[in-house]
């Protein structure tokens, strides 16, 4: 089992990882006194399909709360939140419970979230099931949910007292889902340094083939650089924006495609655009281009992102929140590891970079 540790002013927190290590949660819980009282929030999927393993491991349903938590984004809803509430009153939870999220993205913000208002806060602890909740959504303490059609616009920061990533859950993930993970991985990669990224360049036939045991360095190194960037930055200030490498774009395509793309394929998109970006500003040479492309070319992303409206795009991409003064701040790349914020790029470049992309899946 690896440890790594979020280094936080107050509350830092450890992430466990490994294989099989779901057997581990108990002890964990009781070497950090935390409550013995237990309600369970798990996704519907998860707890189905490994209905057997959480029973041996995690759950006593006799005893704990158990509550299957409907999967799909639309349960990141006040309407959900009140129904879980409504059955946490119901069964007299208070400050002496411990709520554990198991489950991907979805049910890490919207248990987080709960939890944190709940009684002025409860502790919660994460048991992400997805590989993107394991590497992204379940470090930093951000929860949220949707509100008026507006994507985590209702949420607070709500620290966990620690995530337990057994990567025995991920080897029933659908494909989609390994890329979501994916997507973000590879961005760490370009985030951090050679060593990784050539890592994550051997990795990634070995994530598709579900042989996690030789993922774990990879996955370990990836939850290090969002756990770094947290700690430095734990109320995203500004540091944080280094983590937006390829989702300027990414956002658009979700937007523009009405969200029938997952995130992290999107993301894959954003950073080859991000990378041909690069290369029109004449931060990269063609040479560095055709080597840093190897890397998201691997990961396969949906072709409807061929039939998107360039103008459109652009013109989602001026009116997000992050871009007030009409301007498009993007975050490129320079060498591995060396990233650039806030460059403004002309509109032939960015409309070039679209179209490269759209040639090249
Ligand atoms: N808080 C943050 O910092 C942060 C960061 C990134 C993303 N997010 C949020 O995360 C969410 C996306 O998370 P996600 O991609 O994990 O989606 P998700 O939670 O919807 O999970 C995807 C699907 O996989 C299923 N599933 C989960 N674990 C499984 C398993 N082990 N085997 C088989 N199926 C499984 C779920 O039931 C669901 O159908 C979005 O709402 C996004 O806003 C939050």
């Amino acid at each position: 089992m690896k440890t790594l540790t979020v280094a936080l002013k107050e509350n830092g927190y450890d992430i466990y990882l490994g294989k099989g290590i779901l057997e581990k949660f108990k002890s964990l819980c009781e070497k950090k006194s935390l409550p013995k009282r237990m309600c369970f929030v798990i996704d519907e999927n998860v707890f189905r399909i490994h209905k057997k393993y959480l029973q041996t491991f995690l759950i006593d349903e006799k005893n704990d709360l158990v509550y299957k938590f409907p999967s799909g984004e639309k349960s990141k809803s006040l309407k959900q939140i009140s129904e879980l509430h409504k059955i946490m009153l119901e069964n007299k939870l208070g400050r002496d419970t411990l709520i554990v999220a198991v489950g991907g993205g979805v049910t890490g913000d919207a248990v987080g979230f709960a939890a944190s208002i709940f009684m002025r806060g409860i502790p919660v602890v994460h048991i992400p099931t997805t590989l993107l909740a394991a590497v992204d959504s379940s470090i930093g303490g951000k929860t949220g949910i949707n509100f008026n059609n507006t994507k985590n616009i209702i949420g607070s920061f709500h620290q966990p007292k620690f995530v337990l990533i057994d990567t025995t859950f991920f080897s029933s993930l659908p494909e989609k889902e390994i890329t979501c993970g994916l997507g973000e991985i590879i961005k760490n990669a370009f985030l951090t340094g050679q060593t990784f990224y050539d890592e994550a360049n051997a990795a990634i036939p070995l994530f598709y083939q579900k042989d996690f045991s030789k993922t774990e360095n990879l996955i370990a190194n990836s939850i290090n650089v969002k756990a770094e960037v947290v700690s430095n930055d734990e109320r995203e200030t500004g540091l944080r924006k280094i983590l937006n490498f390829g989702h300027t774009f990414a956002h658009a395509f979700e937007s523009e495609l009405k969200f029938k793309i997952k995130h992290g394929e999107a993301v894959v998109a954003g950073i080859i655009c991000a990378l041909y970006l690069s290369h029109e500003k004449g931060f990269i040479s063609e040479q560095q281009l055709e080597k840093f492309l190897y890397l998201p070319k691997q990961i396969p992303i949906p072709t409807s992102l061929k039939k998107l409206d360039k103008e459109k795009l652009y013109q989602v991409m001026l009116s997000d929140k992050k871009n007030r003064d009409g301007k498009i701040k993007f975050v490129l790349l320079k060498n591995i590891g060396e990233i650039l914020l806030d460059v403004e790029a002309e509109k032939v470049k960015v409309f070039n970079s679209f179209e490269r992309m759209f040639k090249s899946i």
